[in-house]
């Protein structure tokens, strides 16, 4: 099945009201735990990496390596840059072929997130490549000194303005979700996201998607969310199997690890509508 872009299949979710899962890999058996999942349940997937995980998992490999696998799927498979703060990292992954890339100016002033969301547009959109940028902040990322995001909800009418003003494509919201495990129960605020939908009119992410529940998911998709992403509840997955399998042999090791996270992008993916839409 040919390479989709996020755009594509963003539409199509859009349309008839479903999520679409987004999930982020550093290694060949993530990015086949993400595939296999969505062959399983039939479903449209994206996958791809963030900046911050570069330190582990070297751009130049783990690149090809999604788009070799993404081509070779059964089903639909977007490959999406996520969290990215350094134009090069962008560039590379344009210069790559992924069809989608999310420049995050949420830790810069409002300002400078306009004007630099808004290059990156002018440079992605002629390429073909749709560009997600995120305003408020979703709080849970670490920056490079350690020092954890604090949360910032997304203002409806700055929303307006800034899809006006930069032209991005896809619009990361922030209305209540945090990155990583969360440390009280999560509150979302669903009246905000219905607010934001209304200014609006480009498809919604809905960051940190790992332990949220099934009425989480159906109330944020019903209120305008089409991507959600999810990156911690997969490693989660992952770990757990490992330790569970330690007297294994290191292969047999990995192998538990893959399928406990392809179990976990499954799972995903069911709560999200998206089986069974390939
Ligand atoms: P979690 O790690 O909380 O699932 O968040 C993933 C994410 O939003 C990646 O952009």
């Amino acid at each position: 099945m040919a390479l989709y872009t996020m755009k594509e299949l963003l539409a199509d979710a859009r349309k008839k009201g479903y999520g679409i899962g987004f999930f982020n890999t550093v290694n060949l058996e993530m990015v086949r735990a993400c595939i296999r999942a969505a062959e399983e349940a039939n479903s449209p997937i994206i996958i791809g990496t963030a900046e911050a995980l570069l330190e582990y998992a070297d751009f130049d490999w783990v690149a090809p390596l999604m788009l070799e696998q993404a081509r070779n799927a059964r089903v639909p498979v977007a490959v999406h840059l996520d969290h990215s703060y350094q134009v090069e990292t962008i560039l590379r992954a344009l210069r790559a072929g992924f069809g989608s890339v999310m420049y995050d100016g949420s830790r810069s002033d409002h300002r400078d997130n306009v004007r630099v969301s808004g290059e990156i547009v002018r440079v992605a959109k002629p390429m073909g490549v749709g560009v997600e940028c995120e305003l408020g902040r979703v709080g849970g990322l670490s920056d490079e000194t350690g020092r954890e995001d604090s949360m910032v909800y997304t203002d409806p009418l700055e929303a307006r303005d800034f899809i006006e003003a930069t032209g991005a494509d896809f619009l990361a919201v922030s209305i209540g979700t945090v990155h990583g495990v969360y440390k009280s129960e999560p509150r979302l605020d669903i009246g905000l996201l219905e607010k934001i939908r209304e200014a609006v009119d480009v498809p919604l992410v809905l960051h940190g998607g790992s332990g949220l529940s099934e009425e989480d998911f159906k109330k944020t998709i019903a209120g305008g969310i089409s991507k959600i992403n999810v990156f911690t509840d997969v490693i989660l997955a992952a770990r757990a199997a490992l330790l569970e399998s330690k007297d294994l042999s290191y292969i047999d090791m990995c192998r538990r690890a893959e399928e406990a996270m392809q179990d976990a992008v499954r799972a995903k993916l069911t709560l999200f509508g998206s089986a069974g839409r390939a």
